[in-house]
């Protein structure tokens, strides 16, 4: 192996590709030399701006001379080219969520432990510098055991909702709405610093009148954790500012307060021994900065500790176990939706073990609320 990884990207068009590219510009250990895509127009473009060698044939793609694979379609096609890219024995990194369903997950856990490649979904909050703060520090007992949390994620993105032609938080093509396409960020995250979620309660709402197959727009979601933690995500694909996000957490000692808007982006209280102010307030220099920013920096972090771990033959920390998880709470929010009440995760257990968790995705629309008819947005 040489010095530096040349990765391929199936969807070679895709609107998050050029925040990858621009984190990862100046890693020598990257290369990114091919390119995928259904799309001739958009394979065209990368070609041209990106300098990626254009295949518009997936078999021959995958046979030519790249190491690993950066997967960014919509969400139903992961599963199927995540296991093409194993099965041709290269190495994939797949954009979040890991898949629509937990059963879609398992195939794709089978098919790359089979092939004996690294796999890791391409989970930016993970690699987020001020998340990873966070995440020290909570398991340091700077703020002890944490009781409460809330979590925000805002995005404006209403021209994904008005096409139904464009697979974007569709129930069949993405999966869900806002919950899996935002939802599993937040998810993900929370149950790295807290743990497995014991129970959850959620409640859709579509705040832009879009086709039937579109899922919720908005949504806010109740998570009971293991560890004794109760925490609200609230998201929303139709909040009207640039894409931030925001996390608190209180605990028995201290309390940490994040917003991806401030220039140092994590305000901590603690008294802990190694804090940096013990019992006032401070605000740790942490590399960041709001939207597009945060982006590039999680997104460069992360794909950079994935050629990582393929050069020096590392398992990725960050588990396609983990990833699964995180789609565990997308459908059990989804399910507790349908059910009007708290849901537990065993009963989402029960229901992959029955019917199936696609199941879940079924007759959400009747259970969402049609809040655009009280809304003025002209
Ligand atoms: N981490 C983040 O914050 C973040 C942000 C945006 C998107 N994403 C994720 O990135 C992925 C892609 O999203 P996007 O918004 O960039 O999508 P997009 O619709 O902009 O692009 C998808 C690309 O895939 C191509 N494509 C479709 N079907 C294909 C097939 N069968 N074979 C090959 N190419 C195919 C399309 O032509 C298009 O170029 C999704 O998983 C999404 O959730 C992540």
């Amino acid at each position: 192996m040489s010095d530096f990884v040349k990765f391929g990207i199936i969807g070679a068009g895709s609107a998050v590709w050029r925040y990858h590219k621009l984190g990862t510009k100046n890693n020598p250990r990257i290369k990114f030399v091919s390119g995928y895509d259904i799309d001739e127009n958009k394979l065209a473009k990368a070609a041209k701006y990106s300098k990626l060698e254009p295949f518009s044939k997936l078999d021959e793609f995958l046979k030519n001379d790249i190491d690993a694979v950066m997967v960014l379609v919509p969400h139903y096609l992961h599963k199927d080219l995540v296991i093409a890219v194993a099965e041709a024995g290269k190495h994939v990194i797949c954009e979040k969520p890991m898949a629509t369903t937990l059963e879609e997950c398992d195939e794709m856990i089978t098919a790359t432990k089979k092939a004996g490649i690294k796999f890791m979904i391409a989970e930016n909050h993970r690699f987020l510098p001020a998340h990873q703060f966070i995440k020290d520090v909570v398991q340091r007992g700077f703020i002890g055991d944490v009781f409460l949390g809330r979590t925000y994620e805002g995005a404006y993105a209403a021209s994904q909702f008005f096409s139904a032609d464009d697979w974007g938080f569709t129930y069949t093509k993405g999966g869900g709405g806002v919950v899996s396409d935002q939802g599993v960020h937040k998810f993900t995250m929370l149950n790295w610093i807290l743990g497995e979620v014991d129970s959850a309660q959620c409640w859709l709402s579509k705040t832009l009148k879009s086709p039937p197959n579109k899922g919720e727009d908005t949504a806010i979601i109740l998570l009971r954790y293991k560890c004794g933690a109760t925490v609200t995500v609230d998201i929303s694909s139709s909040t009207v500012h640039p894409l931030t996000n925001k996390t608190e957490l209180h605990g028995t000692k201290g309390t940490i307060f994040e917003d991806h808007d401030w220039e140092r982006p994590v305000k901590i209280f603690s008294s802990h021994p190694e804090a940096e102010v013990k019992g006032a307030y401070y605000s740790p220099e942490i590399e960041h900065g709001p939207f597009p920013d945060y982006y590039k920096i999680s997104m460069g972090h992360e794909d950079a500790y994935f050629a990582e771990c393929i050069l020096e033959d590392k398992k990725p920390e960050f588990t396609p176990e983990e990833a699964r998880q995180g789609v565990a709470v997308v459908l059990l929010a989804y399910l507790s939706a349908k059910n009007g009440r708290m849901t537990s995760m065993d009963e989402l257990m029960e229901v992959y073990k029955k019917e199936g968790t696609r199941s879940i995705l079924q007759g959400l629309g009747e259970v969402t609320q049609k809040n655009y008819e009280k809304l003025n947005w002209d």
